[in-house]
């Protein structure tokens, strides 16, 4: 009576095969191809004489196990096709989403990995920057179904019934395909004087190492690890409409790294170059280059510090170890 479907051991079964099925690679198919082929003393064709399997029937007894195993073999001989719609531009053309299809059993898991594929199997004309492959250089962001990233560490979505979306950095000019017009943000990165600064750096250079205190060096946690990628720079709707006038997410970062470092003397003549109604204060708190960055790190609190700085509610403390110091003895 209460038998309503199948039965405790049935469904068991059933999840064991689902799950299998979820995982499924070729070693899987072995598997159960073997389970069904070393079966001992399978029940016989009453018409034919040939074991049930051998004449394409499942006998009453185990009927419904049977048939799962057939119908995930089956399943399982399918191919993992994932489309990927991939934005595909050259000057002089008008823009496409070109699609593309891949069978995930024989893709790396990276969306970086699909795009070499596609690349060197199926259309050698895919063009898109990358480097190091494993989220250090920063040349691969791109929008990756919605989201500003890095498409070497960035999965791809196993979801074959779902659609990848892949575009360049949105906001930018394009020079071809997956490639961002990147100019105006290394110009604006220049702008911000990325290098040490000290008042006689001629007569120190190379006698004496510039030293830092184990808690002067920590400030620089949280700033110092970001690659330029540009994936905050382009999340952000004050860089989207001013990106000639407001300098954007991570150069502010940058500007902030430099600002705080306690070997660098030049803090005054960093903050003077911000104090500007666009280069800094057009950063409304929006946070979306905090949620984009794929290096976690937060530019939005690295902003509000540069403002802080600037209106005097924190100042800059004198360096823990006194590099200066160590000069006249160098003589
Ligand atoms: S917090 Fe500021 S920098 Fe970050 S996305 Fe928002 S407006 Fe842009
Ligand atoms: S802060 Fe993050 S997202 Fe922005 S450029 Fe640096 S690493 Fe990239
Ligand atoms: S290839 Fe270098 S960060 Fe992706």
């Amino acid at each position: 009576m209460y038998r309503l479907g199948l039965s405790y051991f049935e469904v068991a079964l059933r999840n064991q095969v689902v799950r299998r099925n979820a995982f499924a690679s070729p070693l899987h198919n072995v598997d159960v191809v073997n389970e069904q082929s070393h079966r001992p003393n399978g029940d016989k064709d009453k018409e034919t004489g040939k074991p049930d399997n051998e004449a394409g029937k499942v006998s009453p007894k185990d009927g419904s196990m049977r048939q799962v195993k057939v119908e995930t073999k089956l399943k399982l001989n399918e191919k993992r096709m994932k489309t990927l719609e991939i934005y595909r531009w050259k000057p002089g053309d008008q823009p496409t989403m070109q699609k593309y299809q891949l069978d995930l059993d024989e893709c790396g898991p990276m969306v970086l990995d699909a795009l070499i594929k596609i690349k060197s199997e199926i259309d050698p004309t895919l063009t898109f920057r990358r480097s190091c492959r494993e989220g250090i250089c920063g040349s691969c962001a791109m929008n990756i179904d919605g989201l500003n990233t890095l498409a070497c560490i960035h999965e791809l979505d196993t979801n074959v019934a779902r659609t990848s979306k892949i575009h360049p950095l949105p906001h930018l000019y394009v020079r071809r395909d997956l490639v961002p017009d990147m100019d105006e943000f290394y110009n604006q990165y220049q702008s911000i004087e990325p290098w040490l600064q000290r008042d006689n750096i001629s007569e120190e250079l190379g006698r004496a190492q510039y030293l830092q205190s184990v808690e002067d060096r920590s400030k620089l946690d949280g700033l110092y690890e970001c690659i330029l990628c540009g994936c905050c720079q382009t999340s952000c709707p004050s860089y989207w409409w001013n990106s000639d006038k407001y300098l954007g997410p991570a150069v502010l970062m940058q500007a902030y790294r430099w600002i705080i470092d306690s070997r660098d003397e030049a803090a005054e003549h960093r903050l003077g170059q911000l104090i500007d109604t666009w280069k800094l204060y057009r950063c409304h708190t929006i946070l979306n280059c905090i949620n984009t960055c794929p290096k976690n790190l937060n530019p939005a609190k690295a902003i509000l510090q540069l403002k802080q700085l600037l209106q005097g509610t924190t100042k800059k403390c004198k360096p823990k170890l006194q590099t200066d110091e160590l000069f006249p003895n160098q003589i």
